[in-house]
């Protein structure tokens, strides 16, 4: 059986990575699925325990700067600026990778995504095991990601052997992933807006459509309940009836500027207030799947982290 412990698990926590093996354990964004990112064998655990696909290069965890800037072979002036303003925080950073990180961890591209993480059990981790700590979502693959220690051991159970439990998860949505090898750009939005990098490095470099490379993960099936998720610019009386009429058991998830209350409406933060959304969405799917069978959400604006918000619920729709 697996194992859940407090900040008191630290220890054992390290001599599990120090070892080759997986742990889980929190972030400030989402659990992370965490093994020792120089040990090729043990990040190939990660993969075989989420089901994901080998071509998704996962995040190297870090504790301070000087262990980024050994992972990267060339430290760029715009990584410097956005470690100083937002390490440690929701934020990772592609940078050429130095030789020693493995194959494995950079799904056989030439770059790594670094980040220092916020969250007080996660800093502990990396300072008990010394390691840098390669670290997906600790969620099978294509599930919401896990912002409570419940739900990773919902989709991973015994297949890691201790999960550290550090409460719910502060942002609950994943880091923004950010592209410095050459004009900084976003390759994943995230827990930091694209108002706060620009305020940093000035405007960002666009990203292609058919630019392959981006974040690979991007392309894979994502953050999908196991029931059918709908989003709809507004939950009016017209969306009601047609939802109720279609499934027997719809939810409609809306910001509670929208007025509608009924047992089937589900009234979550004002759209004004993106970061609450970010908070709870994950849990909220996870919730809702297990007693309705179709979650209606309506939009809120791409404004802040609105942008990362309406991003999952986009992946979700598309299952
Ligand atoms: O907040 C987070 O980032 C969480 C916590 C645990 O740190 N981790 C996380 O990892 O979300 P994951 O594996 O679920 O998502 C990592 C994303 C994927 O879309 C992946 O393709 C991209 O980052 N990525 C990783 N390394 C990359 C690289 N070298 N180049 C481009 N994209 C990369
Ligand atoms: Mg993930």
């Amino acid at each position: 059986m697996p194992r859940v412990a407090g900040a008191e698990g630290v220890a054992e926590a390290a001599a599990i990575l120090e070892r080759g093996g997986l742990v889980v354990f929190p972030t400030e964004t989402v659990y992370g699925l965490g093994a020792n990112a120089l040990d090729d064998d043990a990040v190939r655990a990660i993969f075989a325990a989420k089901g994901r696909p080998a071509d998704n290069p996962v995040i190297v965890h870090i504790a301070n700067i000087a262990q980024a800037r050994r992972l990267a072979a060339r430290w760029p002036e715009a990584a410097q600026k956005l470690a100083q303003a937002f390490w440690p925080g929701p934020l990772s950073l592609v940078v050429q990778r130095a030789p020693q990180v493995p194959d494995s961890v950079t799904g056989g591209l030439d770059t790594v995504a670094l980040r220092i993480p916020r969250q007080p059990m996660a800093l502990q981790l990396l300072e008990a095991s010394g390691l840098p700590i390669a670290a997906p979502s600790a969620n099978a693959s294509g599930r919401p990601s896990p912002t409570r220690v419940e739900h990773a051991l919902a989709d991973l159970g015994d297949r890691v052997p201790l999960y550290l439990d550090g409460g719910p998860c502060d942002v609950g949505l994943e880091s923004t992933v950010v592209d410095v090898t050459g004009t900084p750009r976003i390759l994943r939005q995230g827990g930091i807006s694209r108002g706060e990098i620009e305020a940093v490095v000035g405007p960002l470099g666009e990203v292609p459509r058919s630019d392959r490379p981006l974040a690979p993960g991007m392309k894979y099936r994502h953050y999908a309940p196991r029931v059918p998720l709908f989003v709809v610019a507004v939950v009016d009386d017209a969306v009601l009836r047609r939802f109720r009429g279609a499934s027997s058991k719809p939810v409609f998830v809306v910001p509670s500027e929208n007025s509608l209350r009924a047992p089937d409406v589900v009234a979550m933060a004002p759209s004004t207030k993106p970061e609450a959304w970010a908070h709870d969405l994950f849990a909220v799917l996870r919730r809702l799947e297990l007693e309705h069978d179709a979650i209606i959400v309506q939009a809120i604006p791409e404004k802040g982290l609105g942008a990362a918000v309406m991003e999952r619920l986009g992946k979700a729709a598309r299952g």
